[in-house]
């Protein structure tokens, strides 16, 4: 079943030079998780943050960290990640070949997986982990920055996504990530997103507009 509607702010749009605060600020404006973009310059094709800063700015934020790796291999990485603060593990279906072995081990922490599909990967890539899977991410922009725009084609795929969730009877999280703003967010939502990752449309204008940014996408 769909659920209400929750917004992720992602910190990759923030102010690294006060990281802190942004989370701060980002929790008191209404966020409902902190999105934490992963990356390895391999898997895509940009370098963000690692465990060393997850750890250190945990302490700003009592909601539930999102750590979205865009990393390959991600299973040597996923207990350090778990050690670092993440509470939600979402790794990629293209990363590796034993995507059940990776979700098993983030299961085996005591952390919720997820796993996320890239613009090209059909929705059938997820057919054998939906009995394991707590969220399900459809990228709507190619991995790896901030900014762009939105790929329609995207809609047909979580619209798909929705009912296989549906026909579990399983609380998964349908989550869209890359080009939601105002716009975007009222289509995936009408397609069956529940949970919105946004970082351009939140991180914008002073640290006092962000719970309107937060609320123009509800
Ligand atoms: C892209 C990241 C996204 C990204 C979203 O690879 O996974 O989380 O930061 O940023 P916007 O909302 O700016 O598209
Ligand atoms: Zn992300």
């Amino acid at each position: 079943m769909q659920q209400k509607t929750r917004i992720a702010p992602s910190i990759l749009s923030a102010d690294f030079a006060k990281l802190g605060e942004e989370i701060v600020a980002i929790t008191k404006a209404g966020a409902d998780s902190i999105h934490i973009d992963v990356m390895d310059g391999h898997f895509v094709p940009n370098i963000t943050i690692g465990c060393g800063v997850i750890k250190s700015i945990k302490k700003y934020s009592d909601l539930p960290f999102d750590v979205h790796l865009m990393i390959a291999p991600v299973d040597p990485y996923i207990a350090e990640f778990a050690e670092a603060g993440a509470d939600i593990i979402t790794i990629h279906a293209e990363a590796g070949v034993h995507l059940h072995r990776s979700l098993q081990k983030i299961k085996s922490l005591g952390k919720k997986c997820g796993v996320s599909i890239v613009p090209s990967t059909p929705a059938s890539a997820l057919e054998f982990v939906m009995d394991i899977v707590d969220l399900i991410l459809i990228m709507t922009v190619n991995p790896g920055f901030g900014g762009q725009s939105f790929i329609d084609s995207q809609l047909t795929k979580i619209k798909i996504v929705r009912d296989m969730i549906d026909k579990t009877g399983r609380n998964i999280d349908l989550q869209v990530d890359g080009g939601i703003n105002s716009e975007t967010a009222k289509l995936a939502v009408a397609a069956g997103a529940d949970v919105l990752v946004a970082g351009a449309a939140i991180f914008k204008g002073k640290i006092e507009d962000y719970s309107n940014n937060i609320l123009s996408l509800k």
